[in-house]
């Protein structure tokens, strides 16, 4: 009988791709919306990573490349790890892959399967549980909140492990929420992994878009664990490189063989120009990329004071990454006109329609208090969303 999978019956599409869909398809009909759901840098992918993609080009270097990705790159991230952590790893250590979440996809199919939990500290990216459930395994979700900055407490770690956990999923700085682990939670959260002897995935995409002065720390560096732990970074937000489609992930070796494995099989190997610009993104002229930083910050600092004029709301000021998470609960059960705002859901559709803001509900996350804006986007632009959505919500009664 003709029929698809259960496997994929089990999974949902990107909410964060559908409101932004959503928003592209009024805007073509004339609308003017404030879109503040975008997941990536609006700055160009700087001149010299281009040009080292062109160079790649022009060189004839549009072959099929090693599966796993070329030496030079492995190499440059072997580098990377030393000069950034003090960690020594070796290219047997690296697996550079179509994007970090195609880095997800391969690492979570190579140490996941049915019968296997993954704990996912919500509010959570959104891909992570549908790549756990993609790998037939269960996602097993822990709520938090602002009162812990909404990351995970080695206890509550401790009490939600059980014979069948496999895995866990932290993400600094975090996507929706900003917030970034210090070293000294990383450290105690460590002992409870040791413990039970469970894999981390530790998502560090977001690692140099970091403010306050603060700094990244990686689980990598933590020795006791190092077998433990699969980093997973790539060059797309750092180096407003999200088309390219390169990221990379380094773990213990047996898992970057079995990784390289399935990718010689479903996409033979990352683009070999991509390859390439992201060896000069990483080794490169780092100038523009601080400055990059540098507007984000200035844009979080000039964005979070907007968003504090929202009455009746709250939000943890992000510590990295480049997205407000804001407590919306206050205004859920009220209405405009009839209708009542139940959801989180809901109110985003009242933001795209009445004052015409398009951002990403919390739900998308596992939240249904939260909505998220992005603020990479000029500081002029967010005010007019921040502006508008302050009078839209006068109109909830
Ligand atoms: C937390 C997190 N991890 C991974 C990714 C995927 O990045 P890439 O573009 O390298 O696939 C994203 C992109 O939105 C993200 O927010």
């Amino acid at each position: 009988m003709k029929r698809l999978s259960n496997r994929i019956n089990t999974i949902s599409r990107s909410k964060t791709l559908s409101v932004t869909a959503k928003a592209a398809e009024l805007r073509a009909s004339g609308k003017d919306i404030v879109v503040l759901t975008v997941g990536e840098p609006d700055f160009p992918t700087p001149m010299n990573i281009k040009n080292a993609g062109k160079k790649a080009i022009d060189d004839n270097f549009t072959k099929y490349t090693a599966a796993g990705g070329i030496k030079e790159l492995k190499e440059v991230v072997v580098r990377k790890y030393k000069e950034d952590f003090n960690v020594d790893i070796g290219i047997e250590n690296v697996v550079a892959c179509n994007g970090a979440k195609h880095a997800l996809a391969n690492i979570i199919l190579t140490c996941c399967e049915a019968g296997d939990e993954v704990i996912i500290p919500n509010p959570a990216w959104v891909s992570y549980p549908e790549l756990v459930r993609l790998a037939s395994a269960t996602p097993i979700f822990i709520n938090t909140d602002e009162t812990t900055n909404f990351k995970l407490t080695p206890e509550i770690l401790n009490k939600n492990i059980n014979s069948r956990t496999k895995m866990l999923i932290l993400c600094s700085p975090s996507n929706p929420t900003g917030s970034i682990y210090t070293k000294e939670e990383l450290i105690e959260l460590a002992k409870v992994i040791k413990k039970h002897d469970i894999y981390v995935i530790y998502d560090e995409i977001y690692e140099k878009l970091i403010y306050d002065g603060n700094e990244h720390f990686s689980m990598m560096q933590i020795d006791d664990i190092r077998n433990n732990v699969i980093s997973i970074n790539g060059v797309s937000k750092t180096y407003a490189m999200t088309g390219w489609r390169i990221g990379y992930a380094v773990a213990e070796k047996s898992i970057i063989s079995t990784c390289q494995k399935i990718q010689s099989h479903m996409t033979s190997n990352p683009n070999s120009i991509a390859q390439k610009a992201a060896i000069e993104a990483l080794e490169g002229d780092q100038t523009e990329i601080e400055e990059m930083r540098k507007t984000f910050e200035m844009r979080r600092n000039v964005g979070y004071e907007l968003i504090k004029q929202i009455p009746h709301t709250k939000c943890h000021k992000p510590e990295g990454a480049f997205y407000f998470f804001v407590d919306f609960s206050y205004y859920l059960g009220k209405k405009f006109n009839d209708k009542v705002i139940e959801t989180n859901d809901d109110l985003c559709d009242f933001f795209i329609s009445e004052p015409k803001v398009a951002a990403i509900t919390g739900s998308a996350f596992g939240s249904d208090k939260h909505v998220r804006f992005s603020f990479a986007t000029s500081k002029e632009r967010f005010k007019e969303g921040m502006d508008r959505i302050i009078e839209g919500l006068k109109l909830l009664k």
